[in-house]
């Protein structure tokens, strides 16, 4: 069983253990069978050439195996965060185990494991991206510091007084806030794109918003609050008309989805590891070559520099020059673990998977009385956000938790968007490759119990 994860251009050092050490238990301590997926036409759960199954996903997630107040764990909180398969878990373990070191600076044996092992990290990143490069590729703590870093390395020499940058209605708060601090300075202007009814970016608004005065559009590949997946290969095409910047966040896109940052013609791309199976605290920041060119350096530190005197400092080339400190490795290994896993499923097949999964879910959600899905976006990713009649969305999450299904309830960091639907919080049900119909049956269940139990029947 490896434990190291394998794909990149620097394969792992010869010397780390490949299994993981006695003492890190690798099977769940509650082992609970996972549920049984109901038989639904077009939602495969056993193996069969070209089709993904769930199961083939599950029985790698420890975590899903476990119960919560007594029942079988219904992770349905992706959108947060996913759960870590084996491989990244034990990954990690393995790193620390054996070869834990600083990077790039020691000129010893396990200094040269560790860069060995981050700069594969790298090239993973890059092939899972479609970057042209591993140079293209920078380490960040996620999607959030990424778009900050951009704020403020690109943005800061390129805005100014008069300038725009265009946000869609629809996004988190981390696409809106960081240009929001920077345009304070530099006097420039965030400018929201609005949304169609569905919750569809509103296209032709956009094209008359676009102008000589727009530098930088900042665009999610994939919604987290309505799933919606905007055209953003033409979104781009048409920003790049007026020679602005696109910032694709891709938080919510590539668990779900093939990623082709140059197919997009993004100029930035941004997504966090943990929405992709790997740990926290990691993610990666994909710029052109061009774009690259118009960055500063944000922090300073170690890592980042070529020379350093009082008099004059010089930096290191990109991507380096964006990662000062020490950073972190072994999020960069289980990063890669995850990205090793993921490969290992065809990712057309898990895509039409999970958008079988979606439709199901659409249709068994509207059986509940007084459920209301927030947003019909023509094409998009297997989130729902929804309203329960007489139940706050707080108390919705609490009697889902009861029966072990994790779902979030609150504003979801997106409150222009539930704004534009007159809420201000609302549930959410996020999916991933190893959820099942049967666990949206047994969502469906308890909504129509507490439903049935009326108002007030979730505090009891
Ligand atoms: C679309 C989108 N962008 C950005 C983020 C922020 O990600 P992180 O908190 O990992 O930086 C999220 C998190 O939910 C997201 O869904």
């Amino acid at each position: 069983m490896p434990t190291m994860p394998a794909t990149g251009a620097a394969a792992a050092p010869a010397e780390v253990p490949t299994t993981p050490p006695a003492e890190v238990p690798t099977t769940p301590t509650t082992a609970v069978p996972a549920t049984p997926p109901a038989e639904v036409p077009g939602l495969p759960t056993t193996a069969q050439p070209g089709v993904f199954s769930p199961e083939s996903a599950r029985k790698d997630v420890p975590i899903l195996h476990r119960t919560v107040n007594g029942q079988p764990l219904v992770w349905l909180d992706n959108g947060a965060t996913t759960q870590k398969p084996r491989q990244v878990i034990e990954a990690v373990s393995a790193y620390y185990s054996a070869a834990n070191s600083n990077i790039h600076r020691g000129a010893h044996t396990m200094a040269r494991e560790a860069t060995e092992l981050y700069e594969a990290g790298r090239n993973a990143v890059a092939q899972f991206l479609g970057a042209p490069s591993p140079d293209t590729v920078m380490f960040v703590r996620g999607t959030t510091e990424a778009i900050n870093l951009v704020a403020q390395s690109w943005g800061r020499g390129h805005l100014g007084p008069g300038d725009d940058i265009l946000v869609p209605v629809l996004e988190h708060h981390s696409d809106i806030v960081p240009w929001q601090l920077i345009a304070e300075e530099t006097r420039a202007r965030v400018v929201p794109v609005p949304l169609t009814p569905d919750g569809d970016i509103d296209q032709d608004a956009y094209a008359d918003l676009l102008s000589a005065r727009t530098q930088m559009v900042v665009v999610s590949q994939a919604s987290n609050v309505l799933g919606t997946v905007p055209p953003v290969r033409e979104m781009t095409a048409l920003a790049h008309r007026y020679g602005a910047k696109v910032l694709v966040d891709g938080a919510q896109a590539v668990a779900h989805m093939p990623v082709d940052v140059q197919e997009l013609g993004a100029d930035f791309y941004a997504f966090s590891g943990h929405k992709l199976f790997a740990p926290t605290g990691i993610g990666a920041l994909y710029a052109t070559p061009e774009a690259m060119a118009e960055m500063r350096p944000w922090q300073g530190g170690g890592n980042m520099i070529e020379s350093v005197s009082f008099e004059r400092t010089t930096f290191a080339p990109m991507p380096h020059m964006m990662e000062a400190g020490t950073g972190h490795i072994s999020g960069v290994v289980g990063l890669l673990a995850a990205i090793d896993w993921l490969r290992g499923f065809d990712q057309q097949a898990v895509a039409a998977y999970e958008q079988a999964l979606m439709s199901y879910a659409m249709q068994a959600m509207a059986t509940v009385p007084g459920l209301e899905v927030i947003g019909s976006a023509a094409e998009r990713i297997a989130v729902m956000t929804f309203t329960l009649a007489g139940h706050d969305p707080a108390s919705v999450a609490n009697w889902l938790d009861k029966d072990g299904i994790a779902v979030r309830a609150g504003h979801h960091c997106a409150q222009p968007a539930l704004a534009h639907y007159g809420l201000e919080s609302a549930a959410r049900a996020s999916f991933a490759l190893y959820n099942t119909s049967g666990e949206v049956d047994q969502l469906v269940a308890s909504l129509r119990r507490l439903q049935e139990a009326g108002p007030g029947a979730e505090k009891a």
